[in-house]
């Protein structure tokens, strides 16, 4: 009897955890881009979304300032029960996943930018990488490149105002071109022909970037690579096929302007919570 209850017991606890939520988080609504992707390849799964718009740009943030937000993050799908947590921000990743890591026995995917695809791939021997002005900076990218960059040049490309426009949802017209054109046009002339979209907000300006960069340019957006990491580390813990998932939004920022901005990025009008005390 007591080897029976105790594998009933498991059992349940195994269907609970099945059915806990993934939490995803970026510094805003770009990781809107890796969500689709984490939708599309787990249907079955309930997921929170949590833009941390109230203090975006993390791109202009300091270290410490980062790496206090991540907490507040961590804080919240604690209390959520979640059974992953995905970081859909490349800045957050590169200055607190490790500290994150530490503290969860749950997995933590984080994206970072793509640098080694896109060496693999160069033809012309020239990558460039766009990304927020932290993550440019940190120790984390200089790692990648170090690692994945030989016999390439990797040029660095800060990218600042377009994590706003995104946040605006204001994809094209003549201000966004403006910014893209000053930050793609200095990689084109040193001869990329190989892009990393090294912020997640950035997938959302593809069509301005491509206009730019023309069609002898690839881009390069890591988070498909970041939904099939996540589906070989839940997949102990995957929620019942045939099942329909569930997402729920939240924001630090203005519920009513990160809906609307989410309702454009997400294709869908959305309903946007705002998140208790972070
Ligand atoms: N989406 C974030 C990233 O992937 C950063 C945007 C920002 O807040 O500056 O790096």
């Amino acid at each position: 009897v007591a080897r029976r209850l105790s594998g009933a017991t498991i059992n349940t606890l195994h269907t609970m955890q099945t059915l806990h939520p993934i939490g995803v988080f970026d510094s805003g609504v770009g990781g809107l881009s890796v969500l689709r992707e984490i939708r599309r390849a787990l249907p079955a799964e309930d997921l929170l979304y949590v833009a941390d718009s109230g203090h975006a740009p993390y791109g202009e943030r300091d270290d410490t300032f980062i790496a206090a937000r991540v907490q507040a993050m961590a804080g919240f799908f604690r209390h959520a029960g979640v059974k992953a947590i995905v970081v859909a921000c490349n800045t957050a990743s590169a200055v607190a996943v490790h500290a994150l890591r530490a503290q969860f026995n749950v997995p933590v995917v984080a994206i970072e930018p793509a640098i080694k695809p896109a060496a693999q791939r160069t033809r012309s021997g020239v990558i460039g990488v766009l990304a927020t002005r932290s993550a440019v900076a940190s120790s984390a990218v200089a790692r990648l490149v170090q690692a994945h960059g030989h016999g390439v040049r990797v040029l660095l490309q800060a990218c600042p105002g377009w994590a706003e426009q995104v946040e605006r949802a204001e994809l094209s017209g003549a201000q966004t071109d403006a910014l893209v054109e000053r930050c793609v046009r200095p990689l084109l002339a040193q001869g990329a022909d190989t892009l990393v979209l090294g912020c997640t907000h950035y997938p959302f300006l593809r069509d301005a970037i491509a206009r730019m960069a023309g069609p002898n340019v690839e881009l390069i957006d890591p988070a498909p690579a970041v939904a099939r990491e996540l589906v070989r580390r839940v997949a102990p813990r995957a929620g019942p096929a045939g099942r329909r998932g569930t997402e729920r939004f939240w924001t630090t920022g203005s519920p009513q302007q990160v809906g609307k901005a989410i309702g454009a990025l997400w294709g869908q009008p959305t309903l946007v919570l705002e998140l208790p005390s972070a």
